[in-house]
């Protein structure tokens, strides 16, 4: 069974053909390595030992994705081609909502035209309101805070219109907590452009030397250590929880949102001590103040996933710092080099 894969040169793209290779899916990437390298894609291959089709088209290019649906016998879709830095989406809002928004339409109408009727997105916990309630529920009161976040709840909205419309698609939104890490192999991971905002990508190129110390984005919030609570989930979790959503997809109709994390919260300290303990490497740091727009808390439940998608994040904090590690150290230059 042939799956389009879009955006799979990107971080959770790369590492979830990996995934699908492995559950004997045949794949088709589209990407416009706008934010990514071919390279990533090399490498999947090698890992995997297995060629597939790569398609260097921009979704936007409605013409450019018909003749890969003509060319290929698609036969289910996992889309994660999109922007996601936050910063920017706020410095530059019209070009988040035309490639992300724009850029799902634009798939999603080539999609119909080639009766193409299953689908499984990569939207983000980032769709979330800020929460009183932990942990964070696909019930819980959705709010995005920034343009990023909004064109996730957008597309999210646009496929529930969709599939009120067409009782034939099938849907399953993933809403990603904090994936960090990369492949054991230490071949694929996550490449960052310029200096990273997340975390871990921070936290390891402080480790190789790139960067020369961590600011802790406020110390003063209402948690244990001070330091913001997240749900950090290995990548190769992720990459797996969209195997087991392709399945449910394949075998239901309607649309479902789920959460994909550990259900476990790890403070800002408590990473950067998982990481020193997991490599012998001491990161440098400061206290900063806070970041705009960060929530003190959030933490997924992830009942849902379990029961419906038979789906759980099975690997701990220390495997993912060791992996993050694994990868930048033979990587310090990402894909560059
Ligand atoms: C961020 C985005 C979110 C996006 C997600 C993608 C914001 C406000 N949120 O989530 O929309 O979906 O990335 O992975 O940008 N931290 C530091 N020092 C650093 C970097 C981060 O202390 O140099 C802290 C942050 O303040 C936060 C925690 O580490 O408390 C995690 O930050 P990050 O990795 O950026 O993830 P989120 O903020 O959860």
């Amino acid at each position: 069974m042939t799956i389009l894969v879009t955006g799979g040169a990107g971080y959770i793209g790369s590492h979830t053909c990996v995934a699908l290779v492995e559950a004997g899916y045949d794949l088709v990437v589209v990407d416009s390595f706008a934010n990514s390298r071919p390279e990533a894609l090399g490498r999947v291959q090698q890992i995997t030992g297995r060629e597939f089709p790569v398609y260097p088209v921009d979704l936007l290019d409605e013409r450019g994705l018909d003749a890969v649906f003509e060319a290929q016998p698609v036969e289910a879709v996992i889309h994660f081609a999109a922007l996601k830095a936050v910063g920017e989406s706020v410095a530059d809002p019209l070009r988040y909502y035309r490639n992300n928004v724009g850029g799902s339409i634009s798939l999603f109408q080539t999609m119909e035209r080639h009766g193409v009727t299953r689908l499984v997105f990569s939207s983000s916990a980032t769709v979330y309101g800020a929460a009183e309630q932990m942990p964070l529920t696909e019930e819980s009161p959705l709010g995005p805070v920034n343009p990023y976040g909004r064109t996730k709840w957008m597309v999210e909205q646009i496929l529930r219109d969709q599939c009120a419309a067409r009782p034939d698609w099938s849907v399953a939104l993933l809403r990603y907590f904090n994936p960090v890490g990369a492949h054991a192999s230490g071949r694929i991971g996550e490449d960052p452009s310029g200096v990273p905002n997340n975390l871990l990508p921070y936290v390891t190129q402080v480790a190789v030397g790139r960067l020369e110390q961590l600011t802790i984005h406020g110390d003063d919030y209402p948690t244990p250590d001070g330091t913001c609570i997240r749900d950090y989930v290995h990548v190769m979790d992720i990459a797996e929880g969209h195997v087991n959503a392709l399945q449910h997809v394949l075998m239901t109709t309607g649309i479902e949102a789920f959460n994909l994390g550990t259900g476990r919260g790890s403070s800002v300290l408590e990473v950067v001590a998982a990481f020193e303990a997991a490599t012998g490497i001491d990161i440098p740091r400061r206290v900063g103040p806070r970041r705009n727009g960060d929530a003190p808390v959030s933490y997924a439940g992830v009942d849902k996933a379990k029961q419906q998608l038979g789906w759980q994040a099975k690997r701990d904090l220390t495997e993912m710092c060791a992996d993050a590690w694994r990868w930048q150290r033979e990587n310090p230059q990402g894909y560059g080099v």
